[in-house]
């Protein structure tokens, strides 16, 4: 990493990207302020809510990520193309510890975390012809677009380059209407023609899950319901290889497993994971990255859903042994005893939005199961009181 140092002295790009908001610099080269890269330690001094002392580097022979935590629970990441010397950011949402770590200076900004517009304006100065990425349906109103700074706005299925990293959009609108995942892909980054298993385990994808997916959990549904989350497994995840690794925006592990447990008290796999969790929340150090391999294995919002089950478990292939569990049966089950009578309430509700949402007349029994099943999942987590450690 020390060669990184004299890289950005002489490098010409660099990036920051947010999953509802992607910061683009470049002409890194005039900007005599950012010559210096330190890796992320502590933050305790800074952050001093931030439990979480450092993160899992992922590193390959081009790029490297870097998740950065920050607030209680948040993660922003660092993205680096080591050869191409780009560096784009996810989610900045405390943008001086972002430039804390990229240049030399301190800032004579007060303790604290600094607002959007204010970090924009931080960025801003140091960094000339920065853009502003955001989903079109999230951002494109006045006052959103005035103080997020956003000018460059993203659909579903688009496709960004920042230098040659490239990056897929991915609407997730069960959370908010325009949200998004990012999706880097760096076998396309890399202008690799053969795209098979061997390379997908060397140059995994990362999915920038923001507030869509977590490890063990799924985004509260603000916006959106579990209708959109279905209509997402059944189209767009499809798309994503099961090698992907996941980068959430918050660490929500401990709880997202004890919950798991619950609804799956037979699942091994859950318990192991709760027990390594249980384990890396005691030493401050992070859960994340998984894969999506190791997802279909202990969150149950990508168990329920039967086809994305069995995509994943196609593919999965001797990834990771299964440790077994009921799988949706179980998870069905489990559901309705938890939440008896509600169900029926639920399932009310649901068939009203499906009419208006679903362009299909026909709804099968077994996807409109599968529907209230995440639905009633995401109202039982919601009630769920996790123990502390
Ligand atoms: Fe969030």
């Amino acid at each position: 990493m020390k060669n990184l140092l004299t890289y950005i002295k002489t490098t010409a790009m660099g990036y920051i990207m947010n999953s509802t908001l992607i910061y683009y610099y470049f002409r890194l080269k005039s900007t005599p302020l950012l010559f210096k890269y330190e890796k992320p330690v502590n933050f305790q001094g800074r952050n001093p809510h931030c439990k979480i002392f450092k993160g899992n580097t992922f590193i390959s022979e081009d790029f490297e990520i870097i998740p950065v935590p920050y607030f209680e629970d948040n993660y922003s990441y660092l993205i680096f193309d080591l050869k191409f010397l780009t560096c784009v950011v996810v989610d900045p949402g405390d943008p001086q510890l972002i430039l804390n770590m990229l240049v030399q200076e301190n800032w004579d900004h007060s303790a604290g975390n600094l607002s959007l517009l204010n970090g924009l304006k931080l960025f801003q100065k140091h960094f000339e012809g920065i853009k502003v990425y955001g989903g079109l349906k999230d951002f494109s109103g006045f006052f959103t677009k005035w103080y997020t700074g956003v000018k460059n706005f993203v659909n579903d299925k688009d496709e960004i380059y920042v230098g040659r990293l490239c990056f897929k959009v991915f609407e997730t609108n069960w959370h908010t209407s325009g949200h998004s995942m990012y999706l880097f892909d760096p076998i396309k980054s890399l202008n690799l023609k053969e795209n098979n298993d061997e390379l997908a385990l060397s140059y995994p994808c990362s999915l920038f899950c923001g507030d869509s997916f977590f490890s063990g959990g799924i985004g509260m549904f603000f916006e959106g319901s579990s209708v959109d989350l279905h209509n997402f497994f059944t189209t767009s995840f499809q798309k994503i290889p099961t090698t992907t690794l996941l980068w959430p925006g918050h660490e929500y592990a401990f709880t997202n497993f004890q919950f798991a447990k619950e609804v799956e008290p037979n699942n091994l796999a859950i318990q192991f994971r709760l027990k390594d969790v249980k384990h890396l929340k005691y030493i401050n150090s992070s859960s994340v990255p998984t894969t999506l391999a190791q997802e279909s294995q202990f969150n149950p919002f990508l168990r329920i859903h039967g086809q994305a089950a069995k995509i994943v478990a196609a593919k999965r292939g001797t990834l990771i042994s299964d440790y077994g569990g009921g799988g949706p049966e179980e998870i069905y089950s489990s559901v309705k005893n938890l939440l008896s009578e509600r169900v029926k309430k639920i399932e009310e509700e649901l068939k009203d939005e499906l009419k208006k949402k679903w362009k299909r007349v026909e709804i099968r029994e077994d996807e409109l199961l599968e529907i209230l099943v995440l639905q009633c999942l995401r109202v039982l987590k919601s009630e769920f009181i996790p123990s502390k450690l």
